[in-house]
């Protein structure tokens, strides 16, 4: 595990001035507008006139209807198919719920780990694999370098859910618009549903797609579930979103939307009253503006950092449109190179392989950091790599 290795490496070096560039946490403060939109509903849960108890558990209408103005804009999400939520990572879990056991399951490799756990974790998986941490009966679409980070759909077996993250966490790759065309047609030949992950979609800066439904037909075939994490800071604050089209609808023709209404009235009251104040002052103009300098000042970061690798003649894919570069070392282990570099220039990076059996040669390496760790973390691997 990384922490223990991190906790070891303190323990091995206490005086070492260990930066972190594994886990994909932000770390800039909130912009004034937002905080203060959220401190003063606080204030006003304090007073009688003020004061409020639970509300809708899709979410208030207000914020709803906002996520659908402003993130769709221009692609026709309803506000009513927009179920506002304490973040991603619930939302893939409550989807899984809606979906069950007997469904089958496809994932990018390397992915985002939650997909795959929330399947071991609801039972749509066999054996675990020891040596390449991959499940039976879970279909793993190889993404790589090799295939510009897209799966041979081709070679694909026919899953009822296909997972999938653009941009990719933790390749960084976002999906051009004919790859997701091709992702679509698959789906519906198949009569599977994308589960589609946009948490990173906002980073997208040369006009890929930043959602799903810019696809003609994805209404009929997918889900996208989003959160406000990574666009304003809120990994600590919780606000997230999950899109259910009406047009989506089971082979027996009954609409998925109602079941997952379902789902979320009977296992979640609804996101806090003060995060959603806290988003809708995002998506407010002057809030969107200062949310975007903070997603401009982490892409400058993935900028230094890519720099950096290429610099030292090493293959660093990502980066471009997202908050993560994957960083290629042919022909060694994932995990020996994570020690080395934590040995030798005291940086925490992530084995490649805890996201897949694709990973086993890569690293990922954030670029949520302070400007300053950033910079100094690029000293000492330019020096350690070179
Ligand atoms: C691809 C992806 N989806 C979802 C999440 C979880 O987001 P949230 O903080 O909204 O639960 C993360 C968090 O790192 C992520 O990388």
């Amino acid at each position: 595990m990384i922490w223990t290795r991190e906790i070891e490496h303190k323990n091995k070096y206490p005086n070492a001035n260990v930066i972190s560039l594994g886990i994909g946490d932000t770390t800039e403060p909130l912009p004034d507008v937002v905080a203060l939109s959220m401190a003063n509903y606080a204030r006003k849960l304090s007073t009688p006139k003020g004061y409020r108890g639970y509300g809708a558990e899709q979410g208030c209408k207000a914020l709803r209807k906002a996520i659908a103005e402003t993130v769709y804009k221009d692609i026709g999400i309803k506000d009513s198919e927009v179920f506002v939520s304490d973040g991603a990572q619930g939302d893939i879990c409550r989807l899984q719920l809606l979906f069950g056991s007997n469904m089958s399951v496809a994932v990018q490799d390397p992915t985002f780990p939650a997909y795959v756990d929330s399947s071991v974790i609801i039972g749509q998986t066999g054996d675990v694999n020891r040596e390449s941490g991959s499940y039976q009966k879970i279909e793993y679409m190889a993404c790589g370098p090799h295939n510009s980070f897209f799966p041979d759909l081709s070679k694909t077996g026919r899953t009822d859910i296909i997972f999938f993250c653009s941009p990719n966490n933790p390749t960084g790759h976002a999906a051009s618009f004919e790859q997701l065309e091709q992702l679509v047609q698959f789906a519906q030949e198949n009569g599977s549903i994308i589960v589609y992950d946009s948490a990173y979609a906002v980073y997208i800066k040369d006009g890929r797609p930043r959602s799903i439904y810019e696809v003609p037909g994805a209404r009929k075939v997918a889900i996208e579930v989003s959160s406000f994490s990574k666009i304003a800071g809120f990994t600590g604050v919780r606000l997230g979103w999950t899109v259910v089209p009406e047009e989506l609808l089971y082979s027996n023709g009954f609409p998925v939307i109602k079941d997952y209404n379902r789902v979320v009235c009977t296992c979640f009251n609804g996101a806090s009253r003060i995060s959603q104040a806290g988003g809708l002052a995002c998506l407010s103009s002057e809030g969107f503006k200062a949310v975007l300098s903070l997603v401009d000042y982490y892409k400058e970061n993935a900028e230094i950092l890519l720099e950096t690798f290429k610099s030292v003649g090493l293959r660093a894919y990502g980066g471009e449109n997202a908050p993560y570069l994957w960083v290629h070392f042919p022909g060694s282990n994932s995990w020996d190179v994570f020690n080395e570099i934590l040995e030798k220039t005291h940086i925490i990076t992530v084995p490649g392989s805890g996201f897949g059996p694709a990973g086993k040669e890569f690293i990922r390496v954030t670029a949520f950091g302070h400007r300053e760790n950033i910079l100094e973390a690029s000293k000492r691997l330019r020096s350690f790599l070179s």
